[in-house]
């Protein structure tokens, strides 16, 4: 059966067309680094699929009758209820987004010097880990270190070796286990429902909690039904219900699979977890049962937590994601294998090999779409993960050399896409004229946001 997109736009945004010059001269202002871009000069922006996503017309309508009282409102009960459809814990909290339930969460779990053990932390976990004095350390799988193969799983971690550390003398350390679904930070990859079982085994063995970081918990899960063993004939909401039942707690950006421009929840089973937090997020973020969000917000979480699981939904996000993903091959851009659903990942190294890694290929080819085509997206490679010495030159380079295009949910349509592709072929015909990047300032904390940048 052909494949039939389950909406249509019902209001529209315009989008700038700009000029070659004008985009150069962005570019100069902006110092090089495309955060600094104002968004008005990007034509398509798949620099985050994070709170940019449309809202449907029952997420305006319900927004509409929102209740804004302090407490109690009749809004939060509907957010509680739809969180509560889907993650089986007891304590349900809100906060403004995800970082915001990360530090009130791990505030609760970490202590100086512990140990956070995960398949990869997502920046913002790292940093609001390291905050604590605790240390982030990323165990993904080794099937995740080949980006060409098709292995579907390789945002798992590696349990083995979880199980070897919990065993050995730093087991007092390990304050949490934190599993990324998908794993945002290591090419948008999904995790198998028997490395969550896995996991969940032993964390329960050596008594450390397990901790979902959940903000593409619906993307997961429809990767579950479509890959893995036994799980075609679930919904995806019974496989992510499941996936949580592994778990002891879980933080999520609803930013993401809440479908809405902000919002997160920070769900566990433990009363005496929930009481810190709660405490934490009184005195922070706001009372108990608003965490700093409108009753306009709450509403719009209650609605599209219901409609992200949505099958069909989910079926066209895969489409589109798979679209894009064939468009970059079919130009000569290799991809992150195989392709997930939040974003595609571009494989710069390969792309420019003219360019070494203290050039900066990722950040190449992210200047080079906002140049030609102002397309905007994200480096992860040396600029992101490498580090600098005093004069900002490279002395280790990240792994890969690769930059992220996100897809915005319900925003952008196959003649967007169809766009990207071809800009990227245009840069693909002369890779050798991408010229390479130097740094020109180098903040030492949040470096890619901040840094400025010139070419070579
Ligand atoms: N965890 C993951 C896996 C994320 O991808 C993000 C945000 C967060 C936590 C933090 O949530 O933004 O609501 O505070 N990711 C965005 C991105 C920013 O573009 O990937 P937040």
């Amino acid at each position: 059966m052909p494949h039939l997109r389950p909406f249509v736009s019902a209001v529209v945004r315009p989008i700038p067309i700009t000029t070659r010059a004008e985009r150069m001269r962005e570019m100069d202002l902006a110092g090089h680094n495309p955060f600094n871009l104002p968004a008005d000069k990007v034509s398509i922006d798949l620099l985050s699929d994070s709170g940019t996503g449309a809202v449907s017309i029952d997420q305006q309508a319900w927004a509409q009758r929102a209740d804004e009282r302090y407490a109690g409102a009749e809004s939060f009960y509907r957010y509680r209820d739809a969180v509560r459809e889907i993650v089986p814990f007891e304590h349900v909290l809100p906060v403004h987004q995800g970082r915001a339930a990360e530090r009130v969460l791990f505030g609760a779990l970490l202590g100086e010097g512990a140990i956070s053990l995960s398949n990869t932390h997502f920046d913002t976990t790292r940093a609001n880990v390291e905050l604590r004095g605790a240390e982030a350390r990323d165990l993904p799988c080794p099937e995740a270190a080949d980006l060409d193969s098709d292995f579907p799983f390789k945002g798992n971690i590696d349990v083995a070796e979880v199980e070897r550390i919990l065993s050995g003398p730093e087991r007092e350390r390990v304050g949490q286990i934190l599993v990324t679904v998908t794993n945002n930070g290591f090419g948008g990859q999904p995790v198998s429902m028997a490395n969550l079982e896995a996991v969940s085994e032993v964390a329960r063995a050596h008594g450390v909690p397990l901790i979902l970081d959940a903000a593409r918990f619906a993307e997961n899960a429809w990767l579950v039904t479509r890959r893995e063993q036994g799980y075609q004939d679930w919904t995806p909401s019974e496989v992510a219900r499941r996936a949580f039942e592994f778990a002891d707690g879980a933080v999520a950006s609803l930013k993401k699979d809440g479908l809405s421009p902000e919002g997160a929840f920070i769900a566990v089973r433990d009363g005496r977890v929930a009481d810190r937090c709660e405490v934490d997020i009184i005195a922070t973020e706001g009372f108990r049962t608003y965490g700093g969000l409108t009753g306009h917000t709450l509403e719009q979480l209650a609605v599209g937590l219901r409609e992200v699981v949505d099958p069909n939904y989910l079926a066209d996000r895969e489409n589109e994601a798979a679209y894009l993903a064939a468009r970059a091959n079919q130009a000569g851009v290799d991809t992150v294998q195989p392709s997930g659903l939040h974003a595609i990942y571009l494989n710069a190294g390969r792309l420019l090999p003219h360019l070494s890694p203290s050039q900066f290929p990722g950040h190449a080819l992210a200047s080079a779409l906002y140049r030609e085509g102002g397309i905007r997206a994200a480096e992860l490679g040396s600029l992101y993960l490498g580090s600098l010495d005093e004069n900002n030159e490279l002395v280790s380079p990240a792994p890969f050399e690769l930059i992220r295009l996100a897809l915005p949910r319900r925003v952008y349509d196959h003649s967007h896409l169809e766009y990207v592709g071809e800009v990227l072929a245009d840069i693909a015909k002369d890779p050798g004229a991408v010229p390479g990047y130097r740094i020109t300032h180098a903040p030492k904390v949040l470096r890619h946001f901040r840094c400025r940048a010139e070419p070579i």
